[in-house]
């Protein structure tokens, strides 16, 4: 989430934007000056005398080539869809796209039907949790590269409660009128992750049912470990914990990431929208809440839970924001919030294991003017021992990005005890460093970026893909090399080049693969290929994956501004990095009306892609020609995917496979 509509949600819907609700990053420098420069040297260099459009504001579409590339030479081989919106989701021809589970489909053994008219806290905490975003996938056994059977992974990321609940409307900040402790409960246990095991019989794909491995993991009754730097540290300790150790929970999982060895990694974005209260500014966390926009009041949890209620446990909110490990083999394992990877409005969290064996991880904070991190572990992967790797991520380097205007850039160590990172700064260790993660990367100089969603190392070429998926709050003062649009409402996607293909390394190179709009809108500023089709641009990059064989494919999310941005419902894209079609776009699948589309997964074979459709009726259909509308339970913009009267829309995977059992785009 995080682009939606004010208009459309009131108080709460201002708080949904994420970084509507709290003060933008007061380090955000402008570097106009930079900028000029930049577009003339490297833009120049790179892209040849074309290029050189893109310094005038009024220029007509930018497109990186000039006709030599021809469409039909796309690696990504396939029937384009069109843009275009409406009820259901849309495959490229020869393709099939399966619901694989719903929200309230049974997880766990003895978990009951979905009953829509009669859900209880008890059931959800057994079913498919809301708002499916990040998935992932390890074949059976470990090990393997079994592509037909495997465990998934999958977050849910947050609630929409007035499509969940019948009777009740969107609710607000005004004080959650219809908000009871049971349907809160149920909110509570809607979010999390869910493990399932998944197999293809005859082609098919379904969920194992009674398996071992079923589990919910909830932010109502999941206990957690903290572990690293901060596990311990006083500003961690509650009453329910006196240790500042362990927590119930993990909330607003968006995307992450899977390790080598088997685990995966869940990452706590808005972790601020569960809180309220009112912090006295003179209380000792004020300003760290501050920066983070704690509290911000989107639900009406802190009425009957206390601990999202600053003023009561004023602690509580510095134990979300981490990223989190789970071990999916083992359904009694505590689930590690590795705190050594900072705390931020956490994206993802994906994983590349380097040359040398040290694993790194890049992360995105997604809001306006944050920054983009990485990780780079202490220890060494060990292929062949998997309980030695289990604790790689507690101890390493977290590192924050700068990007220069003249195409490199450098990754700043956020270690305590170097440069401003002292005590004089209020920092007195490195639990202090990583509690207040975005204070220390501000005092370290860091870019402020447009909103980093998905950052993903691409294991075959090494190149590093960052989505910036949009921030309208940039003023044509702010713009810098990497953030180079003013008003940006579309996004861009950076390549990072590592120096010398070295993850550890604390200098890169970069530049900007697309700038994402409508090629034929000149006031847009978009840059694609010319080979890119009417269809084929896309607006506001979220997710991505990697396949198997090193092509990238991008997922979008315009949120409630999709009417605006594109006319078209968000998808799942192919998007060349390399050769003549560099920065050409193919659509390959849409989402129904008001839903997103995340968690992009590809299994080993590349002839299966799980996608997440996330929150269908309800992002910017009161705009959309046909919708008109904003959703409610009882009047949903679609009933995608069961198109049952009585039945809401209902948040899913779907399981993309060729008719032919080939290889996805081949
Ligand atoms: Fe949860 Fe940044 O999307
Ligand atoms: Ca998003
Ligand atoms: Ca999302
Ligand atoms: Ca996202």
């Amino acid at each position: 989430m995080d682009n939606r509509d004010i208009s459309m949600f009131g108080n709460k819907g201002e708080a949904f934007e994420a970084a509507d609700d709290t003060p933008i990053n007061p380090t955000a420098t402008p570097t106009l000056g930079d900028i000029i420069n930049t577009r003339f040297g490297r833009r120049d260099a790179i892209r040849g005398a074309l290029a050189v459009s893109a310094i005038s504001a009024t220029a007509a579409p930018m497109l990186l080539k000039s006709g030599q590339a021809r469409a039909e030479d796309s690696r990504y081989v396939f029937s384009e869809i069109e843009h275009g919106v409406d009820e259901t989701h849309h495959v490229a021809e020869g393709y099939t796209a399966n619901v694989l589970i719903r929200w309230g489909d049974p997880v766990e053994a003895d978990a009951p039907e979905f009953d829509p008219m009669n859900q209880t806290p008890d059931a959800q905490e057994m079913q498919f949790g809301y708002n499916n975003d990040f998935i992932g996938y390890v074949g059976l056994p470990l090990g393997s590269d079994n592509s037909e059977h495997g465990v998934l992974f999958v977050n849910h990321e947050y609630t929409n409660e007035e499509v969940m609940f019948p009777g009740l409307g969107k609710q607000d900040n005004a004080g959650f009128t219809g908000m009871t402790r049971d349907l809160v409960d149920i909110e509570m246990s809607a979010h999390g992750c869910s493990v399932i095991e998944v197999r293809k019989e005859g082609g098919t794909w379904s969920v194992v049912p009674e398996s071992e491995y079923a589990r919910r993991i909830t932010m109502r009754t999941t206990w957690m470990e903290l572990s690293g730097p901060a596990a311990g540290h006083d500003r961690m300790k509650t009453p329910a914990d006196p240790s500042g150790s362990r927590v119930i929970g993990t909330i607003n999982n968006c995307a992450g990431g899977q390790t080598p060895w088997g685990t995966f990694l869940t990452a706590e974005e808005n972790f601020h929208g569960y809180f309220w209260g009112d912090l006295d500014a003179g209380h000792p966390e004020f300003e760290n809440y501050d920066r983070y926009g704690v509290p911000g009041n989107w639900y009406a949890w802190g009425k009957f839970h206390d601990r999202f209620d600053i003023n009561a446990v004023p602690n509580e909110a510095n134990r979300f924001g981490w990223i989190v490990e789970v071990d999916p083999l083992d359904r009694n394992s505590v689930p590690k919030k590795r705190t050594a990877m900072g705390r931020a409005k956490h994206e993802n969290a994906e994983m590349i294991v380097n040359g040398d064996g040290r694993v790194v991880v890049y992360t995105g904070d997604d809001q306006r003017f944050e920054y983009l991190y990485k990780f780079v572990s202490d220890g060494t992967y060990n292929a062949d021992d998997r309980a030695a790797n289990m604790d790689l991520l507690d101890s390493g380097t977290l590192y924050v990005a700068r990007f220069d205007a003249d195409g490199t850039g450098e990754w700043l160590a956020l270690t305590h005890g170097e440069g401003p990172l002292t005590a004089e700064n209020g920092l007195d260790s490195q639990a202090d460093v990583v509690i207040e993660t975005r204070k220390s990367a501000d005092l370290l100089g860091a870019t402020p970026m447009d909103r980093p969603e998905d950052v993903e190392p691409n294991p075959v070429t090494n190149k590093i893909y960052v989505n910036l998926t949009n921030n309208t709050r940039r003023n044509p003062e702010d713009v810098d090399a990497a953030n180079p649009r003013a008003e940006n409402a579309w996004g861009q996607i950076i390549e990072i080049t590592q120096d010398g293909d070295d993850h550890a390394a604390t200098t890169f190179t970069w530049e900007i693969l697309v700038q994402c709009g409508d090629p034929a809108d000149a006031e847009v500023g978009a840059i694609w290929n010319s080979a890119t089709s009417e269809n084929g641009w896309f607006s506001c990059p979220d997710n991505m994956a990697v396949d198997g064989k090193g092509r990238l494919w991008i997922t979008t999310d315009q949120g409630g501004s999709w009417s605006r941005v594109s006319g078209s419902a968000d998808g799942v894209w192919g998007l060349e990095t390399d050769g003549e079609l560099r920065g050409t776009g193919k659509m390959f699948f849409r989402v129904p009306v008001g839903a997103e589309m995340c968690g992009p997964r590809f299994t080993p074979d590349d002839r299966t892609l799980f996608v997440a459709v996330q929150h269908p009726a309800t992002d910017g259909t009161s705009a959309f020609p046909g919708f008109e509308r904003n959703s409610t339970f009882e009047d949903p913009a679609t009933r995608w995917p069961d198109f049952q009267d009585g039945v809401p829309p209902r948040p899913s995977v779907v399981v993309i496979t060729k008719d032919d059992g080939g290889e996805i785009g081949v």
